[in-house]
């Protein structure tokens, strides 16, 4: 079953609790937070992922964009994160284990994502111990980029060796995703949807969700 992912970085932040609700009937709600130093932009972080919490029951997907991610991942999962993923190439290995146990250790699932220039790899030694891996499909920055076809070879090669091992591990899609760009991410092997702009850019938020599943469908 493929799992959408509304991501809030395109909601109004003037009213975070109500465009949650608004979005109830996907999976997971994924939340952006970005630093200006791993990034070129600035989102949001803990407080504001504090209220979220309070706001909404969904399962809060946090995308750390930031430098250092290590140090701040636990607080993440403290402040109400249901999932935490956080960029390989922001930290060495070391710092990258440490952080995924912390997670698991505070009970939350842990995730490694990959920018689109980032080998898939890169994430292969992780996988036994990932819920989920977050292949990018745009720069990481910016809600509403175009989708990069040549990201699709690293889903594949992603999913085949999910499927090769015989482990649990989602795989999440982020960045340009309408339901042609889905289709294609799904028919790759991704199994989680982020959509930014295509949902919160609606009216209709239930409808654009619904449209997203069903172009995947079969
Ligand atoms: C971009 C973020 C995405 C973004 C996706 O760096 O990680 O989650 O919100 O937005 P859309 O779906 O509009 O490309
Ligand atoms: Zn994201």
């Amino acid at each position: 079953m493929i799992k959408i992912a509304p991501s809030i970085l395109s909601a109004d932040f003037s009213k975070l609790g109500e465009e949650a609700k608004s979005v109830e009937t996907a999976d997971y709600l994924h939340f952006d937070v970005m630093d200006g130093v791993f990034v070129p932009n600035i989102s949001i972080g803990l407080p504001v992922l504090e209220s979220v919490r309070k706001a909404t029951d969904m399962t809060l997907d946090v995308h750390l964009m930031i430098a250092s991610p290590s140090k701040y991942a636990a607080r993440f999962a403290a402040a109400g994160a249901d999932i935490v993923v956080f960029h390989i190439e922001a930290e060495p290995e070391d710092e990258a284990r440490r952080a995924i146990a912390a997670i698991c250790g505070a009970g939350k699932r842990a995730g490694l994502a990959i920018k689109p220039g980032t080998p898939a790899e890169t994430l292969l030694p992780y996988l036994e111990t990932l819920s989920i891996v977050l292949v990018m499909t745009v720069e990481p920055g910016f809600g509403g980029q175009t989708f990069m076809p040549e990201t699709l070879p690293k889903i594949a090669l992603l999913r085949e060796t999910i499927e090769k091992r015989s482990l649990h591990c989602e795989i999440e899609v982020d960045g340009g995703i309408n339901p042609e760009t889905a289709a294609l991410c799904v028919k790759a092997g991704a199994d989680v949807l982020v959509a930014g702009n295509d949902v919160f850019r609606s009216d209709d938020r239930a409808a654009r969700i619904s449209r997203l599943r069903s172009a995947t469908a079969g």
